[in-house]
């Protein structure tokens, strides 16, 4: 039986992973340039750390979570989602006293879902989280800072959905009337919101249903429920948004698959990828440091999904290639690899960025030449018998006219910049 990977697993392989390594600089780089700091989580965390967090009523507590005994009877799970165990993190290590309380984190997470394009098994988020912050001006960053990164990664057709849920209290009485509504007409539900009603009636108005349209529409609206601090919390993010010249919608059916949110949600939505379009997602989760074991903290993040995100900006992640091979270095004859070996090092000393490649395990010229060819290098340096004796190297120039020449090899690397920027 041939071994392979698991369903909606999947690897990451060159030159793909290229891909990969530059949209995490690229964002890596934003998130320094607005001084978040990156915190590292285990993959794993205790079951109930994700159970009283993201909720145990939700879809990815009840069907999804790739939950386990361990060997001395803890169940663990391999993590959903980043927010649970960052909080648990936080709290352990009593960083919430600290200053910098703005984090972000990248890595896979894990949720048996039922695997399609754009919906993976394990998939791979950044996420942030900032604690402490109460107003609406760090709302807008979070959103300001997305915007800036989908600039940076040339993407247009992204749209900005918001809402807010209103305090845990606000959400509590409209859940309840929502729960009167939709049992007064549960004839009209279909078998997926009649289970929502009993576990969480607010995501029936998440269905994709068309048939629950007007239902859905003529359903009592969150917004009468909203206490005044937190209508004005959303209208001053509003008010900033507006500022920045950010386009949204609010979109009062917008309420998160996850227990913890509180005042502002958010999504950034787009039509290119199909069923799966939500590239990232956050919200405020004001309830949650507590609910964990911590004082009252405020606190909000986001999370985007990096397989969504790299096949939507393809187009500019692979314009530029950091898989480049700058020299591919061969020599006549295989006794001189440690020649070989010993030169490249001198070079990678003096250039450090330049990609250099040895040609190892010998064979005939011809052969070295054609792999040299291959890798896209371009030059190719040669060491044989002559360069040897008069340490001096071999220039080939593969990617223009030029005829190969040979130097000294003290004064090679002036010589290899002409060719290598
Ligand atoms: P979420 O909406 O569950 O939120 O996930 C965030 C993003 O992860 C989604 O918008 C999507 O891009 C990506 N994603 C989720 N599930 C999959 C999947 N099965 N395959 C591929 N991509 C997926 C959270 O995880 C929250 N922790 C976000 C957050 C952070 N809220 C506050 N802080």
């Amino acid at each position: 039986m041939k071994l392979q990977s698991i369903k909606g697993m999947n690897d990451i392989v060159p030159p793909d992973s290229s891909t990969w390594q530059l949209a995490e600089q690229l964002l890596g780089d934003i998130l320094q340039s607005y001084g978040y700091r990156q915190i590292r989580l285990p993959i794993m965390e205790k079951t109930a750390v994700f159970e009283r967090s993201i909720g145990d009523v939700t879809d990815i507590v009840q069907k999804e979570m790739y939950t386990f005994e361990d060997r001395n009877g803890d169940s663990l799970t391999l993590r959903p989602e980043g927010t649970a165990g960052c909080v648990r993190a936080l709290l352990q290590h009593g960083l919430l006293n600290q200053q910098n309380r703005k984090l972000w984190y990248i890595g896979p997470m894990f949720r048996h879902e039922r695997p399609q394009k754009g919906r993976y098994r394990q998939f791979h988020q950044i996420g942030v989280e900032v604690f402490d912050l109460a107003g609406p001006d760090i709302d807008a960053e979070l959103i300001m800072m997305t915007a800036r990164m989908w600039k940076t990664l040339e993407l247009t057709d992204l749209r900005l959905e918001i809402n807010t849920l209103g305090t845990v209290e606000n959400r509590r009485q409209y859940s309840r009337e929502l729960h009167q509504y939709f049992s007064d007409r549960r004839d009209q539900l279909d078998a997926d919101s009649i289970n929502r009603l009993e576990r969480n009636p607010m995501r029936i108005l998440d269905s994709k249903n068309p048939s629950l349209g007007e239902l859905i529409d003529q359903a009592p609206r969150l917004d009468q429920y909203l206490d005044e601090h937190s209508r004005a919390h959303f209208a001053g993010l509003c008010e900033i948004l507006d500022k920045a010249g950010i386009a949204y919608s609010v979109n009062p059916h917008l309420v998160r698959g996850l227990d913890y949110y509180s005042n502002t949600v958010f999504e950034w939505i787009t039509d290119s990828l199909g069923a799966q379009g939500t590239v990232c997602a956050g919200g405020r989760y004001d309830g949650l440091v507590e609910l964990l074991g911590g004082k009252p903290t405020q606190a909000i993040g986001f999370a985007m999904g990096l397989e969504r995100l790299i096949e939507l900006s393809e187009t500019r992640l692979t314009r530029e290639d950091r898989s480049a091979v700058d020299i591919y270095i061969i020599s006549t004859n295989e006794a001189l690899a440690a020649e070989v070996l010993l030169y490249a090092e001198s070079i990678r000393s003096a250039a450090p960025r330049w990609q250099v490649i040895c040609h190892c395990g010998g064979g005939s010229i011809k052969s070295q030449m054609r792999k040299a060819d291959r890798s896209d290098a371009k030059l190719v340096l040669i060491i044989g018998e002559q360069e040897l004796v008069d340490s001096t190297v071999t220039i080939k120039p593969l990617r223009n006219q030029a005829a190969q020449f040979t130097v000294p090899r003290s004064e090679s690397i002036e010589a290899l910049r002409e060719f290598v920027a």
